[in-house]
């Protein structure tokens, strides 16, 4: 049974590999109890701590509790804290009834079962929601908050969940850090008692910081070892606190920021709070990254285009900058479709006054300086070379030096009295407003009514400030970065429903807006404005532990020193998820363009494998001279392997290659090795390759033997 219910207080949750259990302790506490590797009897399952015994703690302090508040003797974090309408700030929430049902989610039925908490006196509800996904051996865990009196309740604190991994071993916390164009660092250290925390505070996920964890006890590789993981389905201010308990207790907290939040719960007016995705493998942290995949590419990124491949785009940003008009896209857009692109994107420039990042965010009509008859003759020519067109927007911000902006300089964020911080000369409209809202989805529905665009560059380039939104009564005020995403979804929800064919790219100075909530309403992402051929390995990497691939747009441009870097260097470093050009391709030489026409045949061979198959990582960037990754069917038939050697020093530069993700008994062929070889022989001791130069790359092909 996927969900069970054990003698009426004990809930489990069953996918192909794991179970997750929690159920009824002291005082009808719902208490975790265990999350780990399958259990094959249910009399395994730990028993709820029942006694403790000093006078400094008790149960409330000392259990694993479901969804903690702020109650009595809880010193701890907590998921819930209020202000309760008569001034009372304790909330106790004891177990009142479950139901266990399905859910619809695309084609598949997933069970779902939902437990209610009550407090005894007050007129307060939680509900938690766990749906289990059985075969990506994932679960999703979100709580709703329901005022079922008649008075405001003040919630300070809104955690979607708390979860716990097994107590009595030492862990070890991996997250993901970065600025901007240097996002998606891995960071490990050992859990010691006292509290860390990861989180955004700037109204966006943010390149600071990222909403994914992954733990393990210190000795867990890439193919071997348990790994528990999460990932939180939100794209606002976030947060995840891991806290190390004088009893060695792991326990973590995920979902909305508390900094800057309170939310003033109106009577039968839900609080439904972002998701969290947990997980847990004992086959090491490349097993979590593609159950992590998997799942996307079936149930998150949008239904109409997850099974479809990604084009192989070109942008003109790095090539033209703000200085684009019909001549050089057009020149541009030849060039591109000569060589096999599939889709042209104009990016920023196009609109009002927007000769630099001065001037002209607000104002989404075509600059006729640049193209006296709109933006039909490039879309026709685009076309007529056989490729979709895409285009450029930021629509959140504006600049002051804007129509839109003079004519509502009350729709930005501003508190009274204050001066409005601006960054690359913009400021945030606050989406929460709903003729803010209303404008938003005007403006690009109204591009996508008009233009024939099949895709969306989807901008955002300043983080939140002066948070002001004086429009609503202060016990509201606060709701502000939670409504702003809501709207956002919504905003994306309605064109996906009125504009289904067009393809979504989210961004955010590169990757500040990346994150299973925005990859729900969009197809892939712009992961970072730095195009460096080998600084992208490292950012790659970091960002597959989370994403697939496909989702994962790398381009190939001028960047980086060219003596360094061949332009098959460039192409493999990009072909690791989907392909993208961004080189001024007006600069390219016959010589070049017949290269990257080459490249790009290649790549459409083998794209299926890269975007759909299995992603496995051989060989970390962060960990020596060469890195490679492996992409496979899932099959196991055929696959290709990328591999890069940043500097030839002798004898390093031959060195073994193990594969992953092979059939054990079957035989392969890999390109540039004349022996055929096992699976098994290939995934144990591996073959010997070698590389020579600097900035060296390869791609292999690998194919089983009939
Ligand atoms: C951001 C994006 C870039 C580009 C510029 C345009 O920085 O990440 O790719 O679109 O904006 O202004």
């Amino acid at each position: 049974m996927t969900i069970e219910c054990l003698d009426e207080c004990k809930w489990v949750l069953n996918t192909q590999k794991t179970t997750y259990a929690f159920g009824l302790g002291v005082d009808e506490m719902l208490t975790h109890l265990y999350w780990g590797p399958r259990l094959s009897f249910s009399s395994d399952i730990p028993e709820p701590l029942r006694t403790f015994h000093a006078s400094f703690n008790n149960m409330r302090d000392m259990a694993n509790l479901e969804y903690p508040s702020q109650s009595g003797m809880a010193y701890h974090e907590v998921c819930l804290k209020a202000r309760l309408h008569d001034g009372s700030r304790d909330v106790i929430l004891n177990y009142d009834s479950y139901s266990i049902g399905d859910v619809e989610i695309r084609e598949e039925k997933c069970p779902k079962l939902t437990v209610i908490l009550k407090d005894p006196h007050y007129s307060l509800t939680v509900h938690l929601h766990y749906i289990v996904y059985e075969k990506y051996d994932l679960i999703e865990r979100y709580s709703e908050i329901i005022n079922t009196g008649s008075e405001l309740i003040q919630l300070d604190q809104a955690f979607s969940a708390a979860f716990y991994v097994p107590e009595g071993f030492p862990y070890r916390l991996t997250t993901i850090s970065g600025g901007w164009a240097a996002e998606y660092t891995l960071n490990q250290e050992m859990l010691v008692p006292g509290k860390k925390v990861i989180e955004s505070r700037r109204g966006a996920t943010s390149h600071n910081s990222h909403p994914w964890f992954a733990l393990d006890h210190g000795n867990s590789q890439e193919c071997s070892g348990d790994v528990w993981f999460g990932a939180l389905r939100w794209s606002g201010n976030w947060k995840m606190s891991f806290e190390h308990t004088p009893r060695n207790q792991i326990r973590i907290l995920a979902g909305l920021n508390n900094y800057d939040f309170t939310w003033g719960l109106l009577p039968k007016n839900p609080l439904i709070t972002p998701s969290v995705i947990l997980g847990f493998t004992s086959q090491g942290f490349g097993q979590a990254s593609r159950n992590l995949h998997h799942f996307q590419e079936d149930l998150i990124l949008p239904k109409k285009h997850n099974k479809k491949l990604r084009k192989i785009l070109y942008n003109s940003w790095e090539a033209t900058y703000f200085d684009v008009n019909l001549e050089n896209q057009t020149s541009l857009a030849e060039k591109a479709a000569s060589i096999g692109v599939e889709l042209f994107v104009m990016d920023d420039g196009w609109f009002g006054q927007r000769n630099t990042d001065m001037a002209g965010l607000g104002d989404w009509y075509v600059n006729t300086q640049k193209f006296p008859e709109g933006l039909d003759p490039l879309i026709n020519k685009v076309n007529e070379l056989g490729m979709d067109f895409g285009l450029w927007v930021e629509p959140e911000m504006v600049n002051p030096d804007s129509d839109l902006y003079r004519a509502h300089p009350e729709w930005v964020f501003q508190f009274p009295n204050r001066e409005i911080t601006r960054a690359r000369h913009q400021l945030n409209l606050n989406l929460a407003k709903p003729e803010v809202k209303d404008f938003v989805f005007h403006m690009v529905d109204d591009l996508l009514n008009k233009y024939n665009i099949k895709f969306i560059k989807w901008d955002w380039n300043k983080s939140i400030s002066e948070p002001g939104w004086p429009d609503v009564p202060k016990e509201h005020q606060q709701e502000v970065m939670v409504h702003y995403i809501k709207n956002l979804y919504d905003i994306f929800s309605k064109l996906r429903v009125s504009h289904p064919n067009v393809v979504f790219e989210t961004c955010s100075g590169g990757g500040g807006r990346i994150d299973m909530g925005i990859l729900s309403f969009t197809d892939q992402a712009w992961i970072s404005d730095n195009t460096n051929p080998y600084d992208r390995l490292f950012i790659q990497e970091g960002y597959s532990h989370i994403y697939c691939p496909k989702s994962m747009v790398c381009w190939v441009t001028d960047a980086g020193d060219d003596n360094l870097f061949s332009l098959k260097y460039r192409f493999y470093s990009s072909m690791m998820g989907t392909l993208g050009i961004g080189a001024n391709l007006n600069n390219y030489t016959e010589k070049q363009l017949k290269i990257a026409k080459k490249h790009i045949k290649r790549y459409k061979e083998i794209r299926p494998l890269i975007q759909e198959g299995e992603m496995y990582r051989l060989l970390s960037p962060r960990a020596g001279n060469v890195s490679a990754v492996q992409y496979m069917n899932v099959e196991k038939t055929e696959g290709v392997v990328f591999i890069f050697l940043q500097s030839s020093k002798f004898p390093e530069n031959r060195f073994r290659l193990i594969f992953q993700g092979l059939n054990p008994e079957s035989q392969y062929k890999i390109s540039k090795i004349s022996q055929k070889l096992s699976g098994r022989l290939l995934m144990s001791l591996g073959a010997l390759i070698t590389l020579d130069g600097h900035f060296k790359s390869e791609l292999l092909k690998v194919t089983q033997i009939e």
